[in-house]
């Protein structure tokens, strides 16, 4: 089998998972699927990276990804030793609650990423920078696109959800997937089981809400209020698809807390109703790491997409979007967009 050739813009705590993922000489316990579109995960490269923080720049990307401030607790990353992290485009002002986080002392684009990627023989970019960057985000894709590179875009920003962005993906006979990763088993998908469940069985749901606490980067990136009504919508959004429009769902990260590291705990409360109105409610607690809930996903959607472009098909592909993602083009249940993926890919 061919490789995958990857290039990642943003060398944060998923991408750190993501490479010690591939750094394991045996299949990895707890692989999702071990074959997507017949690719194995041996089968992927990381031949390109970029980030904006001066601590990983010029670093081999392996190294980088277990550099400050990513907070994974990681060692023996060997995936990406031979490839150095190159300076990313920036155009957008960083969370006034994550700028003291990172260091940036650079603040020009490199002109020559499309160069970059064209001659690093990426087939796909992988957009995981820090939330809140959509101009920059925009960049990295007209980026792509000029390389003539798919895209998979795990940011909220809107990329694949963009018409416009999608037909331009799709004249250049590409793929872009997104947006903002649904995380394996994070607080969206544990939300969107347990309503699916309640219709399942016949009961219908009232309204839940879902209170998160994490340590991350991306927990204090979304202090910024208006980054917290971006997220808390596309989680609503996500949610309100299992059940319908008029349901009453509040969601989304409600506070950083730093020693908490790359953890996240997740508050939920239900109530619904069965028989004659008679009320049922459940109350529960869901602890877990957000970057390895990244990694199965992410590693599930680069292979959809190189395979898709084998068959040629192209633009912002509906079944990889709503296996992969929060906000999509076209929202499906969650049960459906895996039943729909695993029978076209896993194979
Ligand atoms: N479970 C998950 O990890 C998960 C779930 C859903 C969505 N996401 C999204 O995926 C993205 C990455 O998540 P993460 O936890 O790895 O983030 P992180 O905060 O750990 O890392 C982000 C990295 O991007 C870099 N960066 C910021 N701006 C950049 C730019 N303009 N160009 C290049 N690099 C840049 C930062 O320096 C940092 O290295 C975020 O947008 C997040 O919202 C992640």
């Amino acid at each position: 089998m061919e490789k995958v050739k990857v290039a990642v813009a943003g060398v944060g705590n998923s991408i750190a998972y993501l490479l010690k993922t591939l750094s394991l000489k045996n299949e990895p316990k707890g692989i999702w699927h071990q074959k997507v579109g017949g690719i194995e995960l041996k089968d992927i490269e990381i031949v390109a990276a970029f980030d904006i923080d001066e601590r990983k720049i010029g670093k081999p990307l392996n190294e980088a990804a277990i550099t400050e401030p990513n907070v994974v607790d990681l060692s023996d990353v060997t995936a990406g030793e031979g490839v150095t992290v190159q300076r990313g485009i920036l155009l957008d002002e960083i969370s006034y609650f994550a700028k003291d986080k990172l260091r940036i002392e650079k603040t020009e684009t490199p002109k020559n990423i499309g160069k970059v990627l064209a001659d690093s023989g990426a087939e796909i970019l992988l957009l995981t920078i820090s939330s809140g960057l959509q101009k920059t985000s925009e960049a990295y894709a007209e980026q792509a696109l000029n390389a003539g590179v798919s895209l998979v875009n795990a940011t909220p920003s809107t990329i694949a959800s963009n018409p416009a962005i999608a037909k331009k993906f799709e004249e250049r006979r590409l793929v872009v997937v997104g947006d903002d990763l649904m995380s394996q088993f994070g607080g969206t998908a544990l939300h969107r089981g347990i309503l699916n469940f309640m219709k399942l069985r016949g009961i219908s749901a009232v309204k839940s809400y879902q209170v998160d606490v994490g340590g991350g980067l991306e927990s204090l990136n979304t202090m910024d209020e208006d980054l917290k009504e971006l997220k808390k919508n596309i989680k609503t959004n996500a949610i309100v698809s299992e059940v319908g429009d008029s349901y009453e769902v509040v969601t989304g990260t409600t506070d950083y807390v730093e020693f908490m590291k790359n953890k996240r705990v997740s508050h939920f409360w239900f109530e619904a109703e069965g028989l004659l109105g008679k009320k049922y409610t459940i109350d529960l607690l869901l602890t877990t790491e957000d970057a390895p809930n990244a990694t199965n996903v992410l590693l599930d959607v680069i292979r959809a997409v190189k395979y898709s472009m084998k068959r040629g098909e192209y633009g912002a592909i509906s079944e990889i979007c709503n296996f992969g993602f929060k906000k999509t083009p076209s929202q499906k249940s969650i049960e459906l967009a895996v039943r729909e993926f695993e029978k076209k890919y896993c194979f």
